[in-house]
């Protein structure tokens, strides 16, 4: 590879922040930072490629379907973009296939291939629980105009990937139809290790929020 790795880093944040930087869901430029410096932080522990964990990790929600117009639109965004760098075709290659795989919509994806994919799955997944992840929750549940608790609307056991953002739901739902479950989902043993404290968090979180609800 013979692309300057710092300029294209700081090409791909600037790219982010125009594609995502008003997202009020929870994916704005700020999810893109954590997940790229988490990755990062892993990769580096996990011996895996640093760089391009972190540029993966910038560029992961670019094409996702909620975001963009299609999945295949946000693709060619960032394949224009990693060949407008001199990014070697074997590169562009490893993260365009990382950003394809990796999302959860239920589960039933194919997995994820190189460690570099696994360990920025595993820094999104960490972005989705724990203080952030809660935050991020209520954000896209408002967002997409649900309760942010509802007694007698009962949490899913299966969804299918295509209702897996139908129906009505609610945020509190959200827990124990994705959050909870992600923690047994790490890929890396430094993902499960930093997801525990995070995990524990969100089942003190639910524990008070009960509570109140019921004036306890
Ligand atoms: P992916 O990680 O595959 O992009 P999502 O886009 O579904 O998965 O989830 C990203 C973030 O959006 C998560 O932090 C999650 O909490 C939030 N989110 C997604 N769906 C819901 C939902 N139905 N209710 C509340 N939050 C949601
Ligand atoms: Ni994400």
């Amino acid at each position: 590879m013979i692309v300057n790795k710092e300029d294209l880093l700081e090409a791909a944040r600037a790219f982010v922040k125009d594609e995502l930087g008003h997202d009020s869901s929870g994916h704005d430029y700020w999810h893109a930072h954590r997940v790229s410096e988490l990755a990062g932080r892993i990769a580096a522990i996990e011996s895996a490629d640093v760089f391009v964990c972190r540029l993966t990790g910038l560029l992961h929600d670019i094409a996702d379907e909620k975001l963009n117009e299609s999945e295949e639109a946000g693709l060619q965004k960032v394949e224009y973009l990693l060949k407008h760098h001199m990014v070697d075709d074997k590169t562009i290659n490893v993260v365009l296939e990382i950003i394809q795989t990796m999302s959860f919509k239920g589960g039933g994806m194919p997995p994820v291939r190189t460690l570099e994919g696994k360990i920025v799955q595993d820094a999104d997944r960490l972005d989705a629980i724990g203080a952030i992840g809660i935050a991020r929750a209520f954000a896209y549940s408002g967002k997409a105009g649900q309760l942010i608790h509802d007694p007698e609307i009962k949490p899913r056991e299966h969804i299918e990937k295509e209702n897996y953002r139908k129906g009505k739901n609610t945020a509190i739902n959200h827990f124990y139809e994705k959050l909870l479950k992600l923690k047994d989902m790490m890929n890396t043993k430094t993902a499960r290790d930093l997801a525990e404290k995070r995990h524990r968090f969100m089942c003190e979180f639910l524990e008070h929020f009960y509570d109140e609800w019921e004036m306890k």
